[in-house]
């Protein structure tokens, strides 16, 4: 077959890492890819969230099956475009990816089918936000509704911050029109695990869990990120809780989106708040996540592909359960010098193939271009790379993920040091 990969981040070097050694992938592409992806994957200069150009490759390029990553292309309908042309392509359609591109409709869905999920307003007016807020008082956590590249959220302690959040989002529109109506939710604690599924909207299979590190330094101090790192199996999701999750969460979602007409196909994401009340939905998102993808997929033994074909033509049920490494897995982000802010860019990486000769280490590149006459990678965006290491136990998989990432470095290079370590405390 030939396969096309959207998008250019850790998560799509892992999945096209993954799909390259399925048997059933003759030629991979990946738009627009980078660096590292270039190994396993023709790169296609077009923008990931280019539908017609996306389109008019898949067509050209007799693609059998197209996988896509970000959520942008999902939210405007690349799906529904492709299925149009008679292409086949992995991931929900527009009205299902609704469930992130638009949180109120996410949480109204919740509330409608009884799926457990924080308390929650939603607001058009400012004013009447800044009116709650001052009357409820906090913590509470402020929401742009619609797309916001992860930093539509802010957990507030005080009044003065709920209402920053509100007059930055509504008033400031920093977020554009994801910010013209705003949720304000009651503020859940306890551990977070990460749940992602594949789903065919009759049948939903777990992935491993895994669980993401957002914040930027030690301790989960300093601003949010894209994620700084992740590991899986996540040790808070018994097999209790997970069925609890896919009883109460995932199959109430999928059925619920049915009722409204609506057939998920693809990957779902519940982000679970684990609190003693039981898990509650942080949020859902309608792609893999990343990076968590770049830590359960080294541990997924059945073919992908397979699974995104059975997906793709409702027969998810055939697969059976899906199969796994009993090892765990670490994946620690390697990040630009002044990332989550403006960051350094252009500087050469090295001990790539230092890490990459352990035992059990795969390095994913997020961010990085390959000079061609020299063969050196540079850096090129705020996460550069995701060093993923297997061990037994998830404290030897941090140990020698560490030992890989302390092979490779670049100016202005940071991570963090505590990845996974949060497992060990349970
Ligand atoms: P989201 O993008 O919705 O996952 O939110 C980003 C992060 O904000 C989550 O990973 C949580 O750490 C935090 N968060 C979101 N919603 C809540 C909530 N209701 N209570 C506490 N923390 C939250
Ligand atoms: N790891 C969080 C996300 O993919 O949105």
């Amino acid at each position: 077959m030939r396969i096309l990969v959207i998008g250019s981040g850790g998560r799509e070097h892992a999945l096209a890492w993954k799909i390259a050694q399925s048997k059933l992938c003759d030629k991979l592409f990946c738009a627009p890819g980078n660096g590292g992806i270039s190994r396993v994957a023709e790169c296609v200069g077009i923008a990931h969230d280019d539908v017609s150009g996306l389109l008019e490759f898949a067509v050209k390029e007799r693609i059998d099956l197209t996988v896509v990553g970000p959520e942008q292309a999902l939210a405007a309908g690349i799906v529904d475009e492709f299925e149009r042309a008679g292409k086949k392509i992995f991931g929900p359609h527009k009205s299902a990816a609704q469930l992130e591109a638009s949180k109120v409709f996410s949480k109204e869905l919740m509330a409608k089918y009884n799926v457990p999920t924080a308390g929650f307003k939603v607001f058009d007016d400012p004013e009447e936000a800044k009116r709650y807020i001052r009357k409820n008082g906090v913590p509470c956590v402020v929401k742009a509704d619609g797309l916001a590249a992860g930093k539509g959220v802010v957990v507030a302690q005080t009044v003065a911050e709920a209402e920053e959040a509100v007059a930055s989002m509504m008033q400031k529109k920093v977020f554009g029109d994801a910010g013209k109506r705003v949720i304000i939710e009651e503020c859940l604690s306890g551990q977070e695990a990460s749940i992602l599924v594949v789903t065919d909207s009759r049948h939903a299979l777990p992935l491993a869990s895994a669980q993401d590190h957002k914040r930027v330094f030690d301790g989960d101090r300093g601003g949010n990120t894209g994620g700084m790192g992740a590991y899986s199996p996540a040790p808070a999701v018994t097999e209790a809780v997970l069925k609890e999750i896919m009883d109460t969460v995932v199959c109430r979602t999928i059925r619920g989106l049915s009722e409204e007409g609506i057939a998920y196909r693809g990957v779902l994401y519940a982000g679970i708040m684990l609190t003693p009340q039981g898990p509650r939905v942080l949020e859902f998102n309608v792609r893999f996540g990343d990076p968590e993808t770049q830590a359960i997929l080294p541990r997924l033994k059945t073919d992908l592909v397979e699974i995104m074909l059975a997906t793709c033509s409702g027969r998810l049920s055939d697969i059976g359960t899906l199969k796994w490494d009993s090892r765990a897995c670490v994946c620690v982000v390697c990040a630009s010098g002044g990332y989550p802010g403006p960051y350094t860019r252009d500087k050469e990486i090295t001990g790539l193939d230092d890490a990459e000769a352990l035992e059990g280490v795969v390095v994913f590149h997020a961010g990085t271009v390959l000079r061609g006459e020299t063969g050196h990678y540079l850096t090129s965006g705020g996460r550069v790379l995701g060093v993923t290491g297997m061990g037994a136990t998830i404290k030897e998989a941090i140990k020698e993920t560490y030992n890989a990432v302390s092979k490779i470095s670049f100016e202005g290079m940071h991570c963090r040091k505590d990845i996974g370590r949060r497992a060990l405390d349970l």
